[in-house]
């Protein structure tokens, strides 16, 4: 049931805080993370994995690219993301001291179920991440860990965007446990970052929605739009633009930040709107004066900047058109937050347009073919 929204897909998107809250519940133990469901496996093959290779589509495989940066950061284990449809066809290399992880909203993704038992058959061990108890993807699979965002009824993924970044998150630091590879003080407070997550988004979505919505509305007629962003913000760029594309049909493209001067800096002309992920100015990385410098590149070649920044961020104000500010956060955990307003815009922009928000032309909720 809407509920009183206008959309399934705007009652998701209001249900973002819940999805993260209620994907950490139960999993942490006097402030450290447990997970119980990866006892399957078993804390020695833990131990003695080498490498992991997420597999996912669409939305669910840029969640797995945030989960590869938080994983190789916290258990120092390489991660390799890769597209479902892509992974067995060219006989991966897989062993028995390899942790395929698959992510699928439904459990019922044909492309991701194919990938999961030709991992099982190779002799990986298979986890899987997934929102809908006891479907197929989860049954063929040596553990799951559920994502609790509750049903997803809008075919463009949202809320369980957000929380499969959170089940990553966890198991990047159950691992990261299991190996000691992250000091306890470090752990401690990146389970508290996580847990401040859903109040953090209830803030985006309360000052954000109003501006977004009109922003959108000027929008209707735009026929192009770019995203940038840089480490985390990279996977983020590419899931604002895949907003757009499933629900607007407007051509949107992702890029990372600092691969604009390789080519995509080309595409910019005046008028082009420009969305920039920009990380935090407390960030250690030198990355916020190399985003906001990019800023200035396009900005000079008369670009319509739309910057995502932390709140307070004063190097990015004389640059942007408009800036959506975020709450402070630590930079693994900035996506959870940049990506909220991106979710809004592409339904606003869509329903400014008139468009089916929950079911948009020629694209299924799960699909169950390869
Ligand atoms: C696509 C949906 O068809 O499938 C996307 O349009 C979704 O929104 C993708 O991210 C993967 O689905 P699932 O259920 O495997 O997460």
């Amino acid at each position: 049931e809407k509920g009183g929204w206008s959309s399934f897909m705007a009652k998701e998107i209001s249900e973002e805080p819940e999805a993260v809250g209620n994907t950490i519940l139960g999993r942490t133990h006097d402030g450290l993370v447990h997970l119980e469901e990866l006892a399957p496996i078993g804390d020695a093959a833990l131990k003695d994995v080498d490498r992991i290779v997420i597999i996912a589509c669409g939305t669910a495989a840029y969640a797995g690219m945030l989960g590869k940066y938080a994983i190789e950061q916290w258990a120092r284990i390489p991660v390799d993301v890769e597209l479902s449809h892509e992974f067995r066809y060219r006989d991966p290399i897989l062993s028995d001291r390899t942790l395929v992880i698959s992510i699928s909203q439904s459990g019922e993704t044909m492309d991701t179920l194919m990938a999961v038992k030709y991992a099982m058959a190779s002799g990986a061990h298979v986890l899987s991440v997934c929102n809908t108890q006891g479907a197929t993807i989860p049954r063929e699979s040596h553990a799951v860990v559920y994502t609790h965002a509750g049903p997803e009824v809008a075919v463009a993924s949202t809320k369980a965007f957000v929380a499969q970044v959170t089940a990553l998150y966890l198991i990047g630091l159950h691992l990261a446990a299991v190996r000691g590879t992250l000091d306890e003080a470090a752990h401690r407070s990146a389970v508290d970052e996580l847990a401040s997550v859903p109040a953090k988004i209830s803030e985006v979505l309360e000052v954000s929605q109003a501006e977004i919505g009109q922003l959108a509305r000027w929008m209707t007629e735009t026929q192009s739009v770019l995203f940038l962003g840089r480490h985390v913000g990279f996977p983020v760029a590419l899931e604002g633009a895949l907003k757009l594309k499933e629900l607007a049909y407007i051509h949107a493209e992702g890029f990372a930040a600092g691969e604009l001067k390789h080519g995509p800096i080309a595409l910019i002309e005046p008028g082009q709107v420009v969305f920039v992920i920009v990380p935090s100015p407390r960030d250690p990385s030198s990355l916020h004066p190399k985003v906001v410098s990019n800023i200035q590149e396009i900005r000079a070649r008369g670009a319509r900047v739309i910057a995502i920044a932390e709140k307070g961020d004063a190097a990015v104000l004389p640059f942007a058109d408009e800036v959506i500010p975020i709450p402070l956060a630590g930079s693994l955990f900035e996506p959870l937050l940049a990506v909220v307003p991106l979710h809004i815009f592409g339904m606003e922009l869509a329903a400014a347009k008139g468009l089916d928000v929950d079911q948009p032309r020629n694209l299924a909720k799960s699909v169950t073919v390869e």
